[in-house]
């Protein structure tokens, strides 16, 4: 007797563009559709589903898109012609900026899905199926967390030993060159009890290192248990207690959320780790004041030493943006002059993207591509040499080192510093999962090169008999 054939499960790739946010939920996107008996794909050609989750941020991550779109329509139309289905769908932030413009604009596309409605994404697929062009760019009511299904135990397994929780999301900032605020909403906390389940579940799924997200995190109030408001450090104190995890970190915070107890926590929470990224945008009160971010370069200087005085061996890591309208020769001299006072471990910098519909768009005084161009490659300059001398400053030290996996080296073990960069040395895998001191022997660009602390003191003993 011949059997019904089984049909095979669907497959469902997610490609991420942007920050770590986009990451998480893109993960949480495979989930939800796991649920419905999807298995996730790391190419879109073994696809039945595939979903871009965007990025709006500046004018060619957005515009990143149709071409990416360009390529889906191949796959699709190639599965099409070997009798296959192949959905496409757009999520993220460009998906919330453009709504059904995305579906004018690319007929490749069958569903557009904003953030906040990542839930309801089996019901968007079934809908799509039927009739392609669904576009959902709602703020509903509910709570997209509450509302996602939990990854399962196996999943997060699979993950490894760092992950991404998202405590907030949302901005309610609005820095004049920004789309967060319209594509993300308004600022929103998780429930402590919420968060803490996901870390437990992590925790006991093997993750040693949990980084918690939002766009605006430090500005994190989340309901306590005990119905009081939790600030983001009661929260990281409170984290620090769960078993198994042993390395705390945050982002992006804002300068203007660093709360006293924020600043105590990283002096005195052995797992807060000691790097933080605290994007400062410009080196110039008058710029930063027309980018309505609220601090001055005097605020900046005074939390940097408020920061540093409660932990002195912290790096710092910054975003900034050049050539905002109205920039003068000076106001970029004021940030190259930041820089050179402040020191940074890493750095991004961008130059200005005009994004329709926010204040900045609409200012006098845009600066022209060749200008804006210059000062980047000047603030790169200046950041890399930094970076170096950041890196370099770590050979001879001792470093604590989360060991994560086999390196490409015979014997080689890769992990990472407190300061996020990888180290690689020679030493036994069973290190992997573990927390061990390395002692540092050479910089380079990316990486660094060390030798177990151990086995140091091995040959300081040989040597001694
Ligand atoms: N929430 C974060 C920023 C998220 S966007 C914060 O408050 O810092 C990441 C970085 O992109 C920003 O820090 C900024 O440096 C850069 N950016 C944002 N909008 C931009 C624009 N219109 N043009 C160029 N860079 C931009
Ligand atoms: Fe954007 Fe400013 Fe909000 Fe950061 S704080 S997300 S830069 S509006
Ligand atoms: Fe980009 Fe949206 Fe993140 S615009 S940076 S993906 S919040």
């Amino acid at each position: 007797m011949s059997h019904p054939e089984k049909p095979a499960p669907k497959a469902v790739y997610v490609k991420s563009y942007g920050c770590q946010m986009n990451v998480y939920d893109s993960q949480r996107m495979a989930d939800v559709m796991g649920a419905e008996g999807y298995r996730e794909v790391a190419t879109p050609e073994e696809a039945d589903l595939i979903l871009l989750n965007t990025c709006h941020i500046r004018e060619r991550a957005a515009e990143k898109v149709y071409s990416e779109l360009g390529r889906m329509r191949i796959i699709k139309e190639e599965a099409r012609v070997a009798g296959r289905k192949v959905m496409v769908g757009v999520a993220g932030c460009v998906a919330q900026a453009e709504g059904e413009e995305i579906v004018r604009r690319a007929k490749v596309v069958d569903l557009v899905v904003g953030p906040q409605s990542y839930h309801r994404l089996p019901d968007l697929v079934a809908r799509a199926g039927v009739r392609p062009g669904v576009v959902d760019t709602e703020f509903p009511v509910e709570d997209k967390f509450k509302a996602l299904p939990a990854a399962s135990e196996a999943r997060t397994r699979s993950r490894g030993l760092t992950a991404f929780v998202t405590v907030q999301e949302g901005c309610d900032k609005f820095c004049t060159f920004c789309v967060v605020p319209y594509t993300r909403g308004a600022e929103v906390s998780r429930p402590v009890s919420e968060v803490l389940a996901e870390v437990e579940k992590l925790a006991a799924a093997g993750v040693r290192e949990v980084t918690l997200l939002g766009q605006n995190v430090n500005a994190y109030h989340g309901a306590g248990e005990d119905g009081s408001e939790w600030t983001l450090a009661r929260l990281l104190r409170r984290l620090a207690e769960v078993p198994g995890v042993a390395r705390l970190r945050y982002t992006t915070s804002h300068p203007r959320e660093m709360t006293d107890d924020l600043v105590e926590a990283h002096g005195d929470l052995a797992a807060l780790m000691p790097y933080l990224h605290l994007p400062v945008q410009s080196g110039s009160s008058a710029v930063l004041k027309r980018m309505n971010r609220k601090h001055t370069r005097d605020d900046y200087f005074r939390l940097v030493d408020r920061i540093r005085r409660a932990r002195p061996d912290i790096a710092l890591s910054s975003d900034f943006i050049v050539g905002f309208p109205g920039e003068t020769d000076a106001d970029f001299e004021d940030t190259l002059d930041l820089v050179r006072q402040v020191g940074f471990a890493a750095a991004y910098s961008f130059a200005y993207s005009a994004r329709p519909g926010t204040p900045g768009a609409d200012m006098d005084g845009h600066i022209e591509e060749p200008l804006k161009t210059q000062r980047l490659h000047a603030l790169q300059a200046l950041i890399t040499a930094q970076q170096h001398a950041f890196q370099e400053s770590l050979v001879g030290r001792t470093v604590d080192v989360l060991f994560e996996k086999i390196g490409r080296k015979p014997g080689q073990v890769v992990g990472r510093s407190p300061y996020l960069s990888p180290v690689q040395v020679i030493g036994p895998s069973s290190m992997i999962g573990s927390i061990v001191p390395v002692r540092i022997t050479g910089a380079k660009t990316n990486s660094l090169d060390g030798v177990l602390a151990a086995d140091d003191h091995m040959r300081a003993v040989h040597a001694a008999e």
